[in-house]
């Protein structure tokens, strides 16, 4: 009905500033000046961001939180990495994600414990083929188990523990955490040519969903929990009960954007 109702608008000349992507994704012309996507692309495109934007980066985040609650010791770490980097007079912003370096172990430690389906997407093998002396013939279906790489234990230490500093290594070497896996020890984005076609911009709504509610908010449980239930459904990956947590905020209060301030 949104959609609907948008397209009518930029149709009947109504509306003609570009606020969204879906603004974008109406106004876009070919190269002759005409439309270039129906609108069942646009609902499509639409569809398509949001199962991938929305689905991906929220499922890390909320088991990310979840294992942190758990175990205080990693949110104190993470928080302080914020302090740090951010300090309490302004907001995460994009430009410094590549210093989180500690927050991004974390979502990457949730991508590997945590994924989002227990499966990657299917692939068919185009041709015949070996790998790891397996013979995959012509017209396979291909499923990778993302459970089973990334808690494989001969490839990760204590595989079922939450422990982001694995993931810290590459910055004693002087790089930076990402959060694209290149060696398939398990899958974040995948690799190659059916690789994830938005890392970036995964990394960046991933990243800023993930450090702005540590810094905006003390995160604990509720009264008289002990410690928050990690168990999986029994349908898919995602938390068997939704989490629930206390947010206290811990910023001045002109940081918090009102309602009427976001539209
Ligand atoms: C944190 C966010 C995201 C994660 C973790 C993620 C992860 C993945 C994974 C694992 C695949 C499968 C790769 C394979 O088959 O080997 C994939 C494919 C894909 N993703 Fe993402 N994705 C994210 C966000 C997005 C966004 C925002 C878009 C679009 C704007 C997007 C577009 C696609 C497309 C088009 C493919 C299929 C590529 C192909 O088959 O050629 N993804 N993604």
């Amino acid at each position: 009905m949104v959609i609907d109702e948008r397209w009518r608008q930029w149709k009947s000349g109504e509306r003609q500033e570009l606020e969204d992507f879906l603004d974008v994704l109406i106004t876009l012309k070919d190269g002759g000046g005409n439309p270039l996507l129906t609108i069942e692309e646009v609902k499509a495109q639409s569809q398509e961001m949001m199962f991938a934007l929305v689905d991906n980066p929220s499922n890390a985040v909320e088991w990310a939180l979840a294992e942190m609650v758990n175990q205080p010791e990693t949110m104190k770490k993470a928080v302080e990495e914020i302090d740090r980097v951010v300090g309490q007079d302004r907001l995460v912003q994009e430009s410094d994600i590549p210093q989180l370096n500690y927050v991004k172990a974390c979502i990457r430690e949730a991508f590997r414990l945590h994924p989002v389906a227990p499966f990657n997407l299917p692939h068919v093998a185009v041709a015949d083929t070996t790998i790891a002396g397996f013979r995959v013939p012509k017209g396979s279906h291909v499923l990778l188990s993302r459970i089973g790489l990334g808690r494989n234990p001969r490839v990760w230490d204590e595989p079922l523990r939450f422990r982001p500093e694995r993931h810290m290594a590459s910055v004693e070497e002087g790089a930076d955490v990402t959060l694209t896996e290149n060696d398939l020890r398990f899958i974040s984005f995948s690799i190659g040519r059916r690789g994830c076609i938005a890392a970036t911009l995964g990394t960046t709504v991933s990243v800023m969903l993930f450090g702005r509610l540590l810094q905006g908010f003390t995160w604990s449980k509720p009264a008289g929990v002990a410690a928050i239930d990690l168990s999986e459904s029994m349908h898919d990956t995602f938390m068997a009960k939704p989490l629930v947590l206390h947010a206290h905020p811990r910023l001045p209060v002109h940081l918090y954007p009102t309602p009427s301030a976001t539209i």
